[in-house]
């Protein structure tokens, strides 16, 4: 594939990954990958985002059969990822006359990451740049995943240049949105995984945009969404609006039980850590999804996580959930362990280990049943999810 028209002045230039399996080694890429890079061809030749270095020569190909790269005048760089910046050391060796535009924080990465003093500007937020016929605006959007990230805004042609914004892992190399295969599944994916732990970011930058008169949507990275861009702004919106009581705090009470004993203990530890000021979800492991599960870790305040021990190990579902935690924004969420056991009973201290090394912070030690709970033992379950619910009013952990 060489070159996309998406109007008769800007086009698409990027690159297909077909075969890519996982994005930063963690990602599923089941459908590959696109990197989108876009020239728009006005007085001032324009070339938004850049490409993986892998593809950088193939890439200098495409541009170089629709402009002398010589008459580039601007590169955006939206973010500094290097899947977006790779190939950017061999594009400037032939772009001697081109300025990068990037966030101040984006040209402080560039030099890390290039090596070289990097001939540019910083724009800010709000700052419109000519390109003679037609303007750019920039709006900043830090932690769309990095805090490097901006949006570029192209008014005449209604077009928003979102890098990983609105993004999906899907190659297809029919591009837009209404000629692609069903990608709905992956838009979520990639949103949950990458911008996910960013929700309240997300927020912010959509109030930044909500006025602006978008009619297309050019990300980084999959389908050019041009039928209806608003549904995936929506989207996000969405996605990233809190859904719990905002007056109570929410606490999971997450378990997985071989007999029920440790369903038992769960349900006891809920019963006594709902309270006025708190909301409980109580949730068995084996039954929901880890993806479910990361807009719930990611809501709530506090964390209660029980298992039975199993070969001196907790139970497999919990480890799953708690493996997709790295990509959620845990730190310093509140959180305890509580499990049955035979003999050996080192599932909570396991677990325990793993929430501390993901820098939640343990409040209180856990409570353990020997083989099957007696009414006495749930009076416990009871106190200690009462007790934790009263350490989620007390400040957090320094
Ligand atoms: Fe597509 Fe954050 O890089």
């Amino acid at each position: 594939m060489q070159t996309l028209e998406i109007t008769k002045d800007i086009h698409w230039v990027g690159v297909l990954n077909t075969t890519l399996r996982a994005f930063d080694v963690v990602f599923q890429t089941r459908f590959g990958s696109t990197y989108n890079s876009y020239l728009i061809q006005a007085d001032k030749p324009t070339l938004i985002d850049c490409v993986h270095e892998k593809f950088d020569r193939e890439y200098l190909e495409k541009l170089r059969s629709l402009i002398n790269l010589r008459d580039i005048c601007y590169i955006v760089v939206n973010h500094t990822e290097m899947d977006h910046t790779g190939a950017l050391g061999l594009l400037l060796k032939e772009t001697p006359n081109a300025q990068i535009l990037a966030t101040k924080t984006a040209s402080l990465f560039l030099k890390n990451i290039l090596h070289a003093e990097v001939k540019g500007k910083m724009v800010e937020d709000g700052e419109c740049i000519s390109l003679g016929n037609k303007q750019l605006k920039f709006i900043h959007a830090p932690y769309w995943h990095w805090p490097d990230t901006m949006f570029t805004y192209l008014e005449e042609e209604h077009m928003l240049f979102s890098c990983d914004g609105f993004a999906t892992h899907f190659c297809d190399e029919r591009l837009f949105d209404d000629l692609v295969d069903d990608f709905a599944e992956d838009f979520r994916y990639y949103f949950e995984h990458v911008m996910g732990p960013y929700r309240k970011k997300i927020l912010e930058a959509i109030e930044k945009i909500k006025n602006l008169d978008i009619r297309l949507i050019a990300p980084s990275h999959g389908p050019i969404l041009r039928t209806d861009p608003w549904k995936y702004i929506n989207a996000y919106k969405d996605w990233s609006t809190p859904r719990k009581d905002p007056h109570k705090k929410l606490i999971l009470v997450l378990y997985a039980s071989m007999y029920g004993n440790t369903k038992k203990m769960a349900e006891a530890v809920a019963r006594g850590a709902s309270t006025m000021t708190t909301e409980v979800k109580l949730l068995d492991a084996a039954n929901v999804s880890p993806e479910f599960m990361r807009c719930e870790i990611e809501s709530a305040e506090g964390i209660l996580i029980g298992s039975s021990t199993i070969n001196g190990d907790a139970l497999m579902p919990l480890w799953n959930i708690m493996n997709i935690m790295f990509s959620v924004n845990v730190k310093l969420k509140k959180c305890a362990t509580f499990g049955t056991y035979g003999w050996s009973g080192e599932a909570t201290r396991l677990m325990e280990d793993r929430l501390k090394g993901l820098k939640l912070h343990i409040v209180q030690p856990p409570v353990k049943v020997l083989f099957t709970p007696t009414e006495e033992d749930l009076k416990r379950c009871s106190i200690f999810g009462y007790d934790f619910a009263q350490s989620l009013t007390t400040s957090s952990a320094t």
